[in-house]
């Protein structure tokens, strides 16, 4: 039976199988997602529970939420959680039922590649009074790998010119020729507004193809 604010957005299982030796990754000490190095911190899939232990606030600490009420955040949890390519993934301090971390894998279905499986980073933040404590390394390694182990042939992310090292050290890379982000705006003006976002990367990591 699950409990009401436990429901998980995907299998949590999946985490335990994921090998942290296979990351780049410098972890001193060394921690995983199954062993996060303090018996507080727990690293599991997004629970419908989630919109009260502050998930919202924490990407206010990235980007702009807007307003989003807790049914709307339902409503986006069952849809991902129907649609099934949605991995996101967080780190509760359970000891004040608090979420202080939180990335994205999202999954986009391919017909190129034999109908392959590209991942994509999104949404990476950890609460600004835990920082540099690995928990960003922790978050970003644990959807990698979890990527990989989805049988995804690479995955990528958009960041600015200030975390490139961030991302190197975790084995993302800058491709010669094929790093450029562009955007276009959607703001609600009668014009589309467009612009390449010069101060924006993207950095990927490829599997073995
Ligand atoms: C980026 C972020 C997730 C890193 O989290 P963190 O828990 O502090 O990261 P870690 O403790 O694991 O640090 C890992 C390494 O990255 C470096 N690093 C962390 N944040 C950095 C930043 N903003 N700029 C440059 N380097 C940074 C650390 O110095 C550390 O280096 P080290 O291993 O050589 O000591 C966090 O700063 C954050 O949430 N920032 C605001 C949101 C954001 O910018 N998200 C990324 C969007 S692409």
């Amino acid at each position: 039976m699950v409990v009401m604010g436990e429901e998980t957005l995907y299998d949590p299982s999946l985490l335990l199988e994921l090998d942290f030796h296979k990351s780049p990754a410098k972890f001193e000490p060394f921690i995983s997602a199954a062993h996060p190095g303090e018996p507080w911190m727990k690293v599991r899939p997004l629970q419908d529970g989630d919109y009260e232990k502050g998930f919202i606030q924490l990407l206010g600490q990235l980007t702009a939420t807007g307003t989003v009420t807790k049914t709307q955040f339902l409503t986006r949890f069952s849809q991902m959680k129907a649609l099934g390519d949605y991995y996101v993934t967080v780190i509760e301090d359970t000891r004040s039922k608090t979420i202080i971390g939180a990335a994205s894998l999202v999954i986009e279905r391919k017909f190129i590649r034999g109908c392959g499986l590209r991942g994509r980073l999104e949404d990476v933040v950890v609460n600004n009074t835990y920082r540099g404590k690995q928990l960003g390394k922790l978050i970003v390694v644990t959807v990698t790998l979890l990527a990989n182990h989805l049988g995804c042939y690479k995955m990528s992310l958009d960041c600015k010119d200030k975390l490139i090292p961030f991302y190197t050290s975790l084995g993302y890379l800058l491709e010669p020729g094929n790093s450029n982000s562009m955007t276009i705006r959607y703001d609600g003006g009668s014009k589309l507004v467009s612009n390449l976002t010069a101060a924006t990367n993207t950095l990927s990591l490829e599997g073995p193809s």
